[in-house]
Formats: C-alpha cells, sequence, structure tokens
C-alpha cells in the first residue's frame, strides 16, 4: 500500500459514496416537486439510496481489512476530533439509507432497486412508525449537510492549506507536487460538483397542475387506509411505484390518474360454505393504490393489499381459525396483495384486470373482472372472481380436503374512488 494515501479501493469509494450521499441529499430535498417525473425520481431515490447502503457496508469491511495511512503529527483532540467525526460518517453512510430502506418498509407497496425488487424489513405497517423513520431520515440528511460534510471540508483544507501537512493527499493521491490547480483537484471537486449538480436539478418533466401544494408537502393519498395503515407520505410520494419504475421513466410522463376509496362505501367480501352452511365475511383493512384510466389503459396499475387479520366472518372463533395456520397463517403472510398492471375492456362499462395473486406466499395468475362507472370525479367498481384456495395452499391437514369448505372461494369486491386532482 501506498503509505501516504489509502488504498485505491478506499480512495475510489469514498469519493463515490460521498458524489452519490450527496447527490441523495438534494435529490431528496426536492423529491416531492409535482411534475411528471416525480415518480421515477422518487424510485431512483430508493434504488441509488440501497445502493449506497451495500456499498457503504463493503467499504466498512474494506476499512477493517486495511489499515489508514499513518496521521501526521498533531494535537491529540484533533486526532480524535478526526476519528470520531470518520466513525460518525460510517454510521450515517449506513444509518441514512437503513432509516430510508425502515421508511418504505411501513408501507405494503413494492421497493425497487433499479429492475429488481427489494425486500421490505420486518416493522409494523402503521403511520406512526413510518413517521418516526420519515423524522429520522430528514434529520440524519441535516446532520451531514450542516454539520459533518462542512467539518470534514474545512478540516481537509486546514490540513492542507494551513498546516501543510499530507491528510488531504491521503484521500487525492499525487496531490503534491504543487501547483495549487492539480488536475487531481479536478476529480474529487467535479464529483461534488456533479453531485449536487444533479441531484438538484434533475429533469423535473412537466409540472402538474396541483403543484400548488408545496415542495415538499405530499400529495393527497392514493390509499384506502386500514385504521392505522394510514397511507404514508412515502406511499404518496410514490402513488403507484410499478407505473413508473425506474426503467419506465416515460410512461410516467402519461400515469393515470389516481384514485382514493372511500372505505366507508367499499368492501373486499367472501362467501364460502362450511358443511353446507353460508359464511360470508369480509375484510376490513386494506390499502388500495389506483392509477386509472379507461382511456389509458396501458399507463394504468392497481394494487390492492389486504391485511388478513382483518378477517371478519361473523364469529370470533372461526375468525381465529381462519387467522391461524390450518387458513390463512396470519403470522408468516399477514397479507395478501392482487396486482395488475395489463386490463382489457369488453364494452363502455365491463373491464377485466388480468393480474397476479399474492396470498399464504403463493403468487397466481388472477383475472378479475370488473364493471366501472365513472360521474365526474367519482368512480363505481364491482367485480368478482372465485379463486381456488388449494391452489394457494390455504387450508391445511383435514382443511386441506375439500369435502367440509369447498377449494372455490367467491371474492366480491365493491369499491368507491375519487379522482385526485
Ligand atoms: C458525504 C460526503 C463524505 C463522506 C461520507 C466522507 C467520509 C469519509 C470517511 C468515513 C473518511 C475516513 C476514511 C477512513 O478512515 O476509513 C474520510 C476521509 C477523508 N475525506 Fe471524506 N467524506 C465525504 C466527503 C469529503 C469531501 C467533500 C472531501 C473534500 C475535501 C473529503 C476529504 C477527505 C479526506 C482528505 C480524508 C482523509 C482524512 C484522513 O486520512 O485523516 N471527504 N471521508
Ligand atoms: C444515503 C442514502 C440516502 C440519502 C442521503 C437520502 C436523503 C434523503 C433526503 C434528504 C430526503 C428528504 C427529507 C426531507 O425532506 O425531510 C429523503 C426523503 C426520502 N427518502 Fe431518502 N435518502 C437515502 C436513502 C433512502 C433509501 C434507501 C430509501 C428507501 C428505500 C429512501 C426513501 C426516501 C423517501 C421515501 C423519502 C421521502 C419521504 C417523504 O415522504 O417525505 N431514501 N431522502
Amino acid at each position: 500500500m501506498d503509505r501516504k494515501s489509502y488504498n485505491h479501493v478506499a480512495i475510489a469509494l469514498h469519493w463515490l459514496i460521498a458524489g452519490l450521499i450527496l447527490f441523495m441529499i438534494f435529490l431528496g430535498w426536492r423529491l416531492g416537486d409535482h411534475d411528471s417525473l416525480r415518480l421515477s425520481r422518487v424510485n431512483l431515490h430508493k434504488s441509488v439510496g440501497i445502493l449506497i447502503l451495500l456499498l457503504s457496508f463493503v467499504r466498512l469491511a474494506w476499512r477493517l481489512m486495511h489499515k489508514a495511512p499513518p496521521e501526521p503529527p498533531m494535537p491529540m483532540w484533533q486526532a480524535w476530533a478526526a476519528k470520531a467525526l470518520h466513525v460518525g460518517f460510517y454510521v450515517v453512510m449506513i444509518g441514512m439509507p437503513l432509516t430510508g430502506w425502515l421508511m418504505v418498509s411501513t408501507s405494503a407497496r413494492d421497493i425497487p432497486f433499479f429492475i429488481w425488487h427489494w425486500p421490505h424489513l420486518p416493522v409494523p405497517q402503521n403511520h406512526d412508525t413510518h413517521e418516526l423513520f420519515e423524522a429520522m431520515h430528514g434529520l440524519i440528511a441535516k446532520l451531514i449537510i450542516y454539520l459533518m460534510v462542512p467539518l470534514h471540508v474545512l478540516a481537509a483544507l486546514k490540513h492542507h492549506f494551513i498546516d501543510k501537512d499530507e491528510v488531504m493527499e491521503h484521500m487525492v493521491p499525487g496531490l503534491t507536487p504543487k501547483p495549487v490547480l492539480n488536475w487531481r483537484w479536478i476529480v474529487p471537486v467535479g464529483v461534488i460538483a456533479l453531485a449536487v449538480g444533479f441531484g438538484y436539478g434533475l429533469d423535473r418533466g412537466i409540472p402538474e397542475k396541483g403543484g400548488e401544494r408545496g415542495e415538499h408537502a405530499p400529495p393527497p393519498p392514493v390509499s384506502a387506509p386500514s385504521e392505522s395503515a394510514t397511507p404514508s407520505a412515502e406511499a404518496s410520494a410514490a402513488p403507484s411505484s410499478s407505473v413508473a419504475a425506474s426503467s419506465e421513466a416515460s410512461s410516467a410522463a402519461t400515469a393515470a390518474p389516481t384514485w382514493t376509496v372511500d372505505k366507508s362505501a367499499s368492501k373486499i367480501a367472501f362467501a364460502t360454505t362450511f358443511s353446507g352452511e353460508a359464511i360470508n365475511g369480509a375484510f376490513s383493512a386494506y390499502m388500495a393504490n389506483i392509477a386509472f384510466d379507461p382511456a389509458r389503459l396501458d399507463v394504468s396499475h392497481v394494487k390492492v393489499s389486504i391485511d388478513l387479520t382483518s378477517v371478519g366472518s361473523g364469529d370470533g372463533d372461526r375468525d381465529s381459525s381462519l387467522r391461524s395456520d390450518s387458513f390463512f397463517n396470519v403470522d408468516s403472510f399477514p397479507k395478501a396483495v392482487f396486482e395488475a398492471a395489463k386490463f382489457s375492456q369488453s364494452d363502455a362499462t365491463h373491464f377485466v384486470a388480468h393480474g397476479k395473486l399474492t396470498l399464504h406466499g403463493v403468487t397466481k395468475p388472477c383475472d378479475l373482472p370488473f364493471t366501472l362507472t365513472i360521474k365526474g370525479k367519482t368512480a363505481q367498481v364491482s367485480g368478482a372472481t372465485d379463486i381456488d384456495r388449494t391452489a394457494f395452499g390455504v387450508g391445511t391437514g383435514d382443511w386441506a380436503k375439500t369435502d367440509a369448505v369447498p377449494a372455490k372461494v367467491h371474492v366480491a369486491i365493491t369499491l368507491k374512488a375519487s379522482r385526485n386532482g
């Protein structure tokens, strides 16, 4: 190793991560801007954020395996301050993306990681938890930008210009011999300038109507919240992640209008029988993210996430049994998710959503025929389909047999929704 500087991997990671973090902070501050590329920006933010998390782990591991170059003589307090700040940087390099990841895990929405999906962390999916992580996320960003980076940069500049020692060269190898306008400055300064410029100036797209909400205020929710799962600012910051997955930036430009479901006039019901006796139930907690335009089915998208613990069939014991591992096994599979991005239409009011249903950890194609009538800003939807519970492994032991409870379960959805904006 070159004793005067960090090794090349450490230096490359330092400048890459520094550039990405600064880019992300400036991008983050303008995430809520209302324009046609907002959804793509949010997805880019999440993807790059997770990349930073991974890179930071690599950097930390690398640092633990390789020695830093020796420090020049300096007062004890300075050496300790530098050490504390460097350790602090490792904490925020991981803490910043981690709080972002925790924040988005409080919603059932998919977490994009470029062209892949990133898993959720097991955190309670409710409004308070979301707010907590959002506050931490915003606070760490301020700490980095107003305190840590200025201290760090000023210290580096002081070492270089006042103490005239080799600390700056630790991260900018080959800086000496002078002159001051060494090209090696241009790389780090360029990285930082580009990061800030890109983050702040990233293409805004076409301004959306309703931009009066201001820069940081979230748009109205597109979700029908359950009692606790109030739509999060995150959820509303990206009304439909799959409409505008980062690779689909262009479709975001023509995103379909989003809809807020009126839960008091909506129902997700099911019907089956037990030894011939009719059982009718419903799920009271669900989130519905709807971006739908009957005239633009190609950019429409629907995702309904049902909280299976909210099952109600008019009999407490039966509901407990439905929640248990005999049926839904809510401890392992708390949610059922129906998602569709493909629709067909047979006449003015009749449509079919060609989607997929995830239930009991199993995902299968699922078509949902529905009727839709729109009057002014209000839409009324009613759809129904039969689901084969055994195909999803719902019903174990004796319940896997279909003599007492048939395989087919009838699901009926009635939604009343109002168009946002
Ligand atoms: C968010 C942005 C940044 C982060 C997260 C960051 C993080 C770090 C960390 C953790 C170290 C300690 C390396 C180690 O011992 O493993 C370090 C060292 C260093 N950084 Fe940064 N840095 C950032 C921005 C900058 C900028 C803008 C400069 C430009 C002056 C800079 C210059 C240096 C220098 C010269 C060192 C070597 C210090 C020494 O060896 O004592 N850093 N940085
Ligand atoms: C080092 C990485 C990251 C940095 C520097 C960063 C920075 C920021 C900043 C500065 C904001 C604006 C905060 C505010 O206005 O108070 C923000 C918001 C946000 N970030 Fe990150 N972030 C990072 C990683 C992530 C990750 C990994 C995710 C999720 C996977 C994420 C999701 C979000 C979301 C959803 C918002 C909007 C919150 C809202 O609804 O207002 N961030 N981020």
